[in-house]
């Protein structure tokens, strides 16, 4: 069945598995098989997400368990609804360095949001639009921290603690054994490994259209 609108695909897993780590190669083997794509991240992707992520991610601002999850919400409205469900429309195929399963992996798993208050905003905003495929990039929690140690500067998520992200790793893959578009890849492969993994569902997600 040949169907007219792009497929969408997320990246999703804890700080520091190596999700953007694959954008370029995912941009390049979407290009070598001449179909047109659009990259973007969250929170953020447009110019006021960009503005609502920097006020999530700042160490130093207040920000209660609801404002941050409304925020996050906010933040993909604009998104959904400026870039990627005209980009779909139009053929083109939408890669997001992250999507709603964050928000359900770290305000819902990690903060305790109960999920069907998420599962509200994100029937709001999204109104049906789902991944077609979500590449789960899952790490121990030492192997993530050790990825990301001394390489930057670590924002308000980062900074947690581990039980924080280990409850978020647990909330990722519960959902991910829930969900036939997710494929779970053991991140703590060697890059060139999951290259040809991700390269393997990304023909199989273009052959089913
Ligand atoms: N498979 C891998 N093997 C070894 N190192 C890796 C691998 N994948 C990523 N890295 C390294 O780990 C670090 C973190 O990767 P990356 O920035 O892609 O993570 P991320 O999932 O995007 O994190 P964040 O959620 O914080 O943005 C980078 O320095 C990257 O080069
Ligand atoms: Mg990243």
């Amino acid at each position: 069945m040949t169907r007219q609108t792009g497929c969408f695909i997320t990246l999703e897993g804890i700080d520091g598995a190596g999700k953007s780590t694959h954008l370029g190669f995912i941009r390049d083997w979407l290009s070598t098989h001449g179909i047109a794509a659009e990259f973007t991240r969250e929170p953020g992707g447009t110019p006021l997400g960009e503005q609502i992520r920097a006020l999530l991610l700042a160490v130093d601002t207040e920000v209660s368990l609801d404002a941050e999850t409304l925020l996050m919400f906010a933040s993909r409205q604009q998104l959904v609804s400026s870039v990627i469900r005209p980009a779909l429309q139009a053929g083109r195929w939408v890669v997001s360095d992250r999507f709603s399963d964050s928000t359900f992996a770290f305000q819902g798993g990690g903060r305790g949001v109960p999920t069907e208050r998420i599962a509200v905003l994100e029937d709001w905003v999204q109104q049906g639009l789902q991944p077609d495929l979500t590449l789960l990039f899952d790490v121990p929690l030492d192997v993530a921290s050790q990825r990301m140690a001394g390489s930057r500067q670590l924002d308000r998520f980062e900074q947690e603690k581990a039980d924080f992200h280990q409850r978020v790793r647990s909330a990722y893959l519960q959902r991910a054994a829930q969900d036939a578009r997710f494929r779970v890849l053991d991140a703590t492969r060697s890059i060139a490994q999951l290259q040809q993994d991700i390269a393997g569902h990304l023909a199989a997600l273009l052959e089913q259209r």
